[in-house]
């Protein structure tokens, strides 16, 4: 393994959970900039990571650059971040709806940059994290990446064209999660449960299911039938989601947040 120096542009939420993530990795080198001073301070407080001064600064002491920053900051970052790139720098870019043709195009022609698309599970070691590499990132990079974003949950490798999609269902996709848990824990409390109960309950029965379904053995329609007995209490339960169609709306939900994302990127 390499000596990798990782700069943190920007070390709000995001990179935080990265930071933590990466901070015990062997033969890891962090630094950070911010141009919140509390924020940088309390990430270098918590976590081996060393605070710089400028973007220019980070640029230098960092081959591999994380920009951590809201979309709508990324251009005058990657303005102040220019003059000191080399073709030598890696750009990572976790802004969402952000194209690394754009990054490229607003740095210099030879900037290798990879587009990620992270998830806000990331914050308990469980993200998932989509990533492209853009015209310039070899396999190497791209790997790079993968072994990066590793540390704070699964990658999946992806199209830039695939990114809206990856953007609707595991950016977005915590909320939906969310929506459906606290609908199911407040089905729970209507049917007699305390709502801690309930919560419990609901939130486990997920955590378990995705297990299974990660597992691989089986598709989730099988591990349906599998738990779906004739006549029995899933049997009645599932007989009401179909007659509300919640297949077809979740399917909607993708497809909605996925067109969002298309028009967000124009
Ligand atoms: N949070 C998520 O769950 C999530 C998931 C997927 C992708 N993302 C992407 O991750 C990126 C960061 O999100 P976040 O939630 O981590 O944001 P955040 O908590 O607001 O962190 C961004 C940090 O960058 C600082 N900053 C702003 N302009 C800067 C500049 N020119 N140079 C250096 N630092 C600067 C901000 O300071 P100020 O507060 O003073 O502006 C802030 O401390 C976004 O582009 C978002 O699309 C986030």
């Amino acid at each position: 393994m390499t000596h990798l120096q990782l700069g943190f542009i920007g070390t709000g939420r995001i990179a935080r959970a990265l930071i933590a993530g990466l901070s015990t990795r062997p033969k890891t080198t962090m630094y950070g900039f911010d141009s919140n001073a509390a924020t940088l301070r309390d990430i270098c407080n918590d976590y081996p990571v060393s605070s710089v001064i400028s973007i220019p600064e980070i640029a230098r002491q960092a081959q591999v650059l994380i920009l951590a920053v809201k979309p709508y900051q990324i251009a005058d970052v990657l303005a102040e971040l220019k003059p000191s790139l080399t073709e030598n720098h890696l750009i990572i870019s976790v802004a969402a709806g952000i194209s690394s043709e754009f990054i490229r195009a607003n740095g210099i022609s030879e900037l290798k940059v990879i587009r990620v698309m992270p998830n806000t599970p990331a914050f308990v070691g469980e993200g998932m994290t989509a990533i492209c590499g853009g015209k310039n990132a070899s396999d190497h990079d791209v790997t790079l990446a993968r072994d990066i974003f590793s540390a704070i949950g699964r990658v999946a490798l992806l199209n830039e064209s695939q990114m809206d999609a990856a953007t609707a269902l595991s950016g977005s996709g915590p909320a939906y999660m969310f929506h459906i848990l606290d609908s199911l824990a407040e089905g729970g409390v209507q049917s007699g449960l305390a709502h801690n109960d309930a919560l419990l309950l609901a939130a486990q029965t997920m955590l378990g299911a995705a297990k299974m379904a990660l597992s691989g053995t089986k598709k989730p329609d099988e591990l349906k039938r599998d738990v779906t007995t004739p006549g029995g209490t899933t049997e009645a339960g599932l007989k009401v989601m179909d007659e509300q169609h919640i297949r077809q709306i979740l399917i909607d939900t993708v497809a909605a947040a996925a067109s969002r994302s298309h028009e967000l990127m124009k």
